[in-house]
């Protein structure tokens, strides 16, 4: 399974990219806004951080608005993808991009036949939003369940994104069910790599080590 980060925050991203299981970002306007600079130009520094993809998202509601986002998106560098909203004019958008090459990540899809679209219209990765769904009282995971079936039923390519995580729990279901991305805070990938043993074992371990006087080295 691939690790997207869902943050514009280069440091964060630059600091993850450093353990090398970082494959990829997702950026979309709110993350843009918090992040204080300009859009084209954090994007392009974050295409620099990661040879992954990088959505970075139209804002246009209309398909010749959004070509011409696009256009200008997809110029900052080979890396990056170009996300649009599950619309009509948004997979109209999708249809025409990718058939020229360009991936496009569609976003905000909270049922699985709005992921059948996607995939119809030859979208690189869908992104099924999770964390909302809970939040609105639906399951966010078997929608995943869901598009994984359909997907695997008429053995669609397109990736199955999962976003909107809001902790370990959507990321070690995602991996179960085999989506194929998951992309989340920083805060909740690094989350991943602790445990309170892990912590309590090297404490252990070092306090026992230092009774011996050795060093290595
Ligand atoms: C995905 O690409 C989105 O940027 C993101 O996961 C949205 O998550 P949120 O619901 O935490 O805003």
């Amino acid at each position: 399974m691939k690790f997207f980060v869902d943050t514009a925050d280069t440091a964060d991203i630059a600091d993850l990219a450093a353990t090398g299981l970082l494959d990829g970002v997702t950026t979309n306007p709110s993350l843009i806004a918090k992040a204080g600079k300009n859009f084209l130009e954090v994007v392009a520094e974050i295409c620099k951080l990661t040879a992954g993809p990088v959505s970075a998202e139209v804002v246009a509601l209309d398909h010749p608005t959004m070509m011409k986002e696009a256009e200008i998106l997809r110029k900052i560098a080979d890396n990056v993808c170009v996300k649009v909203p599950l619309t009509i004019d948004g997979l109209k958008t999708c249809k025409a991009l990718t058939s020229e090459g360009t991936m496009v990540n569609v976003t905000l899809c909270f049922a699985a036949t709005q992921a059948l679209l996607a995939a119809k219209a030859g979208a690189t990765f869908i992104s099924p939003f999770v964390g909302r769904l809970d939040d609105n009282g639906y399951d966010g995971m078997q929608l995943i369940d869901d598009i994984r079936l359909i997907y695997d039923n008429y053995d669609y390519t397109t990736e199955i994104l999962v976003a909107s995580i809001r902790n370990g729990m959507h990321v070690l279901e995602a991996a179960k069910i085999g989506a194929d991305v998951i992309t989340a805070p920083p805060a909740v990938i690094k989350g991943l790599f602790k445990h309170v043993l892990t912590d309590k074992g090297i404490e252990g371990f070092l306090a026992d080590w230092a009774k011996t006087g050795q060093s290595i080295g």
